[in-house]
């Protein structure tokens, strides 16, 4: 389980966030949603040890991790597929994924990739960077299922990607958390985000503005108020 209690955080003394409090319970998925700018990165950089915040702590499976350094916390099984492309883009596929692989299971932590995204066995021995945007997602989301880590934090990841790439990205969320592994999902496609969440949280200006059931979410005048788009816009597919 991770918790973020009571966390304020900023840029250059510039705050951003404001005594933000957020669980995310073991096997289970969050939707963290709010508008542009509202700080959702930034959370997910408190959270994996990228920003260290200002006040407040975070917690995993019990232990003040606060301060740690991205290293540490991702030994301790906190994975982050940051804002955009998470990927080495000079290594190739084989290479981004053995280097996320455990020493001696490389072999195995393959195939388990290629399960869980089967286009990526033609590409194994081309750059990283030389493949489309969503070839290059379906990497570092590879990646972040063959490390293991319980706890994955997933920011946008579906942002730009083609609609067939996009379903292929949900089907792997909803594999990953069946078997029982704990997502923090920020998301552009709401309902889509939504429809795989147990609970959902909303992040306006740097404060929490909603935390409850994704079903409290449905009616739309709570989605226009919170979130200041229309449940038909494009942005929620
Ligand atoms: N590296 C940075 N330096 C200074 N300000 C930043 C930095 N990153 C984000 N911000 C500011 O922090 C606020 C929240 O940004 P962000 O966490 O990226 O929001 P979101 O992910 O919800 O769109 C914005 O006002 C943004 O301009
Ligand atoms: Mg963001």
């Amino acid at each position: 389980m991770l918790t973020i209690e009571g966390v304020s955080a900023g840029y250059a003394g510039v705050a951003v966030l404001r005594d933000v409090s957020l669980v995310v319970p073991s096997s289970s998925v969050v939707a963290l949603l709010g508008p542009n700018g509202a700080g959702k990165t930034t959370l997910l950089r408190v959270a994996s040890g990228l920003l260290r915040p200002a006040a407040g702590r975070v917690t995993l499976d019990g232990a003040d991790v606060t301060g740690l350094a991205p290293h540490q916390l991702a030994a301790r099984g906190l994975c982050h597929v940051p804002e955009g492309r998470g990927v080495f883009p000079p290594l190739t596929v084989r290479e981004n994924l053995v280097l996320f692989s455990a020493p001696g299971a490389e072999k195995a932590a393959i195939e388990r990739a290629l399960d869980v995204f089967p286009k990526l066995a033609e590409r194994l021995e081309q750059s990283a960077g030389t493949m489309s945007g969503g070839e290059q997602q379906m990497l570092a989301l590879a990646r972040a299922y063959i490390s293991g880590a319980p706890v994955i934090l997933l920011d946008e990841v579906s942002m730009g990607l083609a609609p067939v790439v996009v379903d292929a990205i949900f089907e792997f969320l909803e594999r990953v958390a069946r078997e029982g592994t704990s997502l923090l999902i920020v998301e552009q496609y709401v309902n889509k985000a939504l429809a795989i969440a147990d609970y959902t949280y909303i992040l306006g200006r740097g404060r929490i503005t909603f935390a409850g059931d994704a079903s409290e979410l449905v009616d739309e005048d709570v989605f226009h108020r919170y979130l200041g788009i229309e449940v038909s816009a494009g942005a929620t597919p």
